[in-house]
């Protein structure tokens, strides 16, 4: 599988920062993308520790002209992997009659960073890539989003999250049966819990919680055979 040109949303931090250090190496180029530079500094030296070189984007997935804009000017993409995201909860009930709710503000973030911000990831990314030579393999490109199992529940305690995240996997899998035949490999890995600072504060059992290192070897093997549709992320439950 080629992939010397990759761009990674999410880059500072979690998963978007272990499939970064995971990939660099001589020969290759990442452009890694976040909203904390400082962090995302942090992950650049790591990978340019590792022999990768680096280019930084100070960016929300959420600003669509400014996601066209740094994809586009990559001149060219093997790989995009689309892991930016954010999560939250309900908020306790405010009376002893009332349903536990969502903020409004919190329901309108989290789809415009987890459906809207997958969006502008990977709509540029398939139209630098359909402009792109076939690789020897016949692929011009591999585009993979993050979803959830919160995507195939419907979990109330994270109705939005369960909701965007259920969009960008249908988007992807549905999208990526055209796409395959263009060259173009769209996935959707339904990730179980991660290790990552994004369930620090999680009070629950994390059944099947997975250890970010273990995950990103999944993915990338997933990637590599053209796993078009999921790719399921979970250690086995411990009981
Ligand atoms: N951890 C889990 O259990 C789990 C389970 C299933 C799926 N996932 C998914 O895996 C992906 C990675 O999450 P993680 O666990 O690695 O969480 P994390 O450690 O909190 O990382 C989230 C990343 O998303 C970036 N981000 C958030 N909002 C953004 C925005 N508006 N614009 C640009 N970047 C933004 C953050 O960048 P800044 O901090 O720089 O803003 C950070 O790099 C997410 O899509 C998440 O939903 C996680």
């Amino acid at each position: 599988m080629k992939h010397d040109n990759i761009l990674i949303t999410g880059a500072s931090s979690g998963l978007g920062r272990a499939l970064a250090q995971t990939l660099a190496r001589p020969g290759r180029t990442l452009w890694l993308g976040g909203r904390n530079t400082a962090r995302l500094e942090e992950t650049a030296r790591s990978c340019v520790g590792r022999g990768a070189a680096i280019h930084l984007k100070t960016c929300d997935v959420t600003d669509h002209a400014a996601m066209a804009d740094w994809v586009h000017g990559t001149n060219g993409l093997d790989m995009v992997l689309a892991c930016a995201g954010i999560t939250g909860g309900t908020r306790k009930p405010q009376g002893p009659d009332a349903p536990p709710t969502e903020p409004e503000a919190q329901i309108r973030r989290i789809f415009a960073t987890d459906l809207t911000g997958v969006l502008n990831t990977v709509l540029p990314a398939l139209e630098l890539m359909q402009s792109q030579p076939r690789a020897a393999d016949g692929m011009r490109g591999r585009i993979c989003a993050i979803s959830s199992v919160a995507g195939l529940v419907s979990f109330p305690g994270t109705p939005s999250y369960s909701a965007a995240k259920a969009a960008v996997d249908r988007f992807m899998v549905a999208t990526g049966g055209n796409a395959k035949k263009a060259g173009i490999l769209l996935s959707s890995v339904v990730c179980g819990f991660l290790d990552t600072p994004m369930v620090v504060g999680n009070t629950f059992r994390m059944p099947g919680l997975t250890q970010t290192p273990n995950a990103c070897r999944r993915i990338l093997r997933g990637l590599a055979r053209n796993e078009l549709s999921l790719i399921h992320i979970s250690e086995p439950t411990r009981h």
